[in-house]
């Protein structure tokens, strides 16, 4: 089994409904364990530069307004296959396609607004981690 790293966000609709702790659980739950973390506000520039694969999407205006409308907590998980186990406890993009169980399924209110991001490959991941993080800023478990 390969340690990975991942990239996760709980966006603005998670930290506005109080549920940072309860999606932490899930994710230390699952054995990922949480190696950085910070509280931002993204700037307009931060949250276009980090979507600016979506770019031409439609809902690229809609994203990055919802993104910069209030805090987010920003965190790295590692653990066996990080990447796709952190995948699999967020659920599908569209809550009304999540699996059951899943943070997006139980909280998420739409397709928009769906409490979370995670990296999607190890390339995405690490560019999405060296985004808002330094290698000084991540603390490896020592114990
Ligand atoms: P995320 O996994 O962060 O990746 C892109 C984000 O765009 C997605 O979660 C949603 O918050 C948002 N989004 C809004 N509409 C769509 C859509 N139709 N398809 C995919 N993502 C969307």
């Amino acid at each position: 089994m390969v340690i990975e790293r991942t990239l996760s966000i709980v966006k603005p609709d998670g930290v506005q409904k109080n549920l940072i702790g309860e999606v932490y659980r899930r994710f230390e739950q699952a054995g990922l364990r949480i190696v950085a973390a910070r509280m931002m506000h993204l700037t307009q520039a931060q949250a276009e530069g980090f979507y600016a694969v979506h770019r031409e999407r439609p809902f690229y205006r809609d994203l990055v307004r919802y993104m910069t409308s209030g805090p987010v907590i920003v965190q790295v998980l590692e653990g066996e296959n990080a990447i796709e186990k952190h995948r699999e406890v967020m659920g599908a993009t569209d809550p009304k396609k999540a699996a059951r169980g899943t943070i997006r399924a139980d909280l998420a209110a739409s397709i928009e607004e769906n409490v979370c991001h995670g990296s999607d490959a190890p390339d995405t991941a690490r560019n999405e981690i060296a985004y808002f993080f330094s290698q000084s800023d991540l603390c490896p478990r020592t114990r």
